[in-house]
C-alpha cells in the first residue's frame, strides 16, 4: 500500500485504506476504484493525501511495502466518535484506544498514517492519546494509569468548545488578540472538567497545562520544571509533535524526520528529558513507504522501524549508487550498519521521474 498525494490520484486507482470525513464519517470504502467524481470530492474536501492499493498504480516497479497502523481503523472511528461525544456532551470515555494500544504496543507510531485527513480537533484528540498512551506505555504506568492519562489526553482541548469558532477556525494567521483569547481554552477546559462528574483533578492539571514548557515559557501560567505535571508532559510532547506534522495557515507541515529532531532537541527546554526520550522511543522519523538516500547516495524505500531504533528504520535498497534500477531490491537494517545513515528523503516524484528515465 502506497501513500498517494491528492494531485497524483488517477481514475481507477484502488483505495487502499477506507477513506474517513473529518466527523468520523465513511467517504469511500476500502478496494474501491477512484472515478474522476471521487477525486474531485476529496479535492473539494481539502483531503492531502489517500493510501491507493499498490497493484492498481500504474508503472509499479516498486516492491510493495506493507503499511501497519498502531489502531485498527474501526478502533480510531470510534475513538473519533467518542471524542466528538465528549468534547459536544463533556462525557467520561476512551477506554476502546487504550485497550487496543496495550495489546499493539510493540507496533511504532507511524506519523504520516497517524494523521489524518483533516486538522479537526477531534482527530486531533484522538493522535495526541494514541501518541500519549505509546509514551505512558515506554514509562511502563500500568493500565489503571494508562486508563487516566488517555482520558486525560483525549480531553487535553476540551475547552476549545468555548472558543468562538470565528477564531478557532479561522482561515488565517490569530492577530495578537485573538491569540490572547484562544490561549484561554487551557483555563476553560480546566474549569469545565472540574465541574464534571466521574473526572480526576489530574485530567483537569492535564487540561490546564498542556501548553506550559519546562523552562518556564509556556501559557498560561508560565509554570516550570516540577510544577509541570508528567501526565500533562506527556500530553503536550504529544500535542505539539502532532501540531508539527499538521500543515497549518501559517505553515507547512513539518517531515515527521525534522519534528522528531526538533523534539530530540527539547529535552529539559520545552519537556523533561526523560519524557522527551520516551515518547522519541514510539516514533518512526521515517515512515513506511517514505523514500530516502543514504549516504553512499543509494536509494530506498522504508520498510518499518524497530522499536527504539527511530532514525534507523530498515529499508529496501530500490536503486545503485548511479541510479540504475537494483534487479534484485536488498533489505538493509539501519539499526545494524553503522556506516550507514540517511542523508534526506526524496519525493515519489523524483522516484517517478527516475523510473521514467527507464521506460
Ligand atoms: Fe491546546
Amino acid at each position: 500500500m502506497g501513500k498517494v498525494n491528492i494531485s497524483s490520484l488517477e481514475p481507477g486507482m484502488k483505495i487502499g485504506r477506507t477513506i474517513y470525513g473529518a466527523r468520523g464519517e465513511m467517504l469511500i470504502r476500502k478496494g474501491v476504484e477512484l472515478t474522476p467524481g471521487h477525486i474531485r470530492k476529496l479535492a473539494q474536501l481539502e483531503v492531502s493525501f489517500v493510501f491507493i492499493d499498490d497493484e492498481s498504480a500504474p508503472g509499479t516497479v516498486i516492491p510493495k511495502i506493507v503499511v501497519k497502523d498502531v489502531i485498527a481503523d474501526q478502533t480510531r472511528l470510534a475513538a473519533v466518535q467518542q471524542v466528538k461525544n465528549i468534547l459536544l456532551e463533556t462525557k467520561e470515555s476512551g477506554r476502546l484506544v487504550t485497550d487496543e494500544l496495550l495489546s499493539s504496543s510493540s507496533l511504532m507510531v507511524n506519523l504520516v498514517e497517524l494523521r489524518s485527513q483533516d486538522d479537526y480537533t477531534f482527530a486531533h484528540s484522538v493522535n495526541v492519546c494514541v501518541l500519549a498512551l505509546m509514551t505512558g506505555i515506554t514509562l511502563e504506568l500500568d493500565k489503571k494509569e494508562l486508563g487516566v492519562l488517555g482520558v486525560g489526553a483525549l480531553l487535553h482541548d476540551l475547552g476549545k468548545v468555548k472558543i468562538p469558532d470565528k477564531i478557532l477556525n479561522k482561515p488565517d494567521t490569530l492577530t495578537k488578540e485573538e491569540f490572547k483569547i484562544m490561549k484561554k481554552h487551557t483555563v476553560y477546559g480546566y474549569d469545565l472538567i472540574r465541574a464534571a462528574k466521574g473526572l480526576e483533578d489530574v485530567h483537569a492539571r492535564i487540561a490546564y497545562q498542556h501548553h506550559e514548557c519546562y523552562n518556564g515559557s509556556g501559557y498560561p501560567l508560565g509554570i516550570k520544571e516540577k510544577e509541570f505535571d508528567e501526565y500533562a508532559q506527556i500530553v503536550a510532547i504529544s500535542d505539539k509533535f502532532d501540531a508539527l506534522t499538521a500543515n497549518r495557515v501559517y505553515r507547512n507541515a513539518f517531515p515527521p524526520h525534522e519534528a522528531y529532531e526538533m523534539c530530540a532537541a527539547s529535552g529539559n527546554f520545552w519537556f523533561k528529558d526523560h519524557i522527551v526520550e520516551a515518547f522519541l522511543h514510539n516514533i518512526a522519523a521515517y515512515p513506511s513507504g517514505v523514500f530516502i538516500e543514504l549516504n553512499d547516495c543509494r536509494i530506498a524505500a522504508v520498510i518499518d522501524t524497530p522499536k527504539g531504533h527511530s532514525m534507523f528504520p530498515r529499508v529496501r535498497v530500490l536503486f545503485n549508487q548511479n541510479r540504475r534500477l537494483l534487479p534484485a531490491p536488498q533489505e538493509i537494517p539501519l539499526s545494524e550498519q553503522s556506516e550507514l545513515y540517511i542523508t534526506r528523503t526524496i519525493s515519489t516524484k523524483e522516484i517517478q521521474s527516475l523510473l521514467e528515465s527507464y521506460s
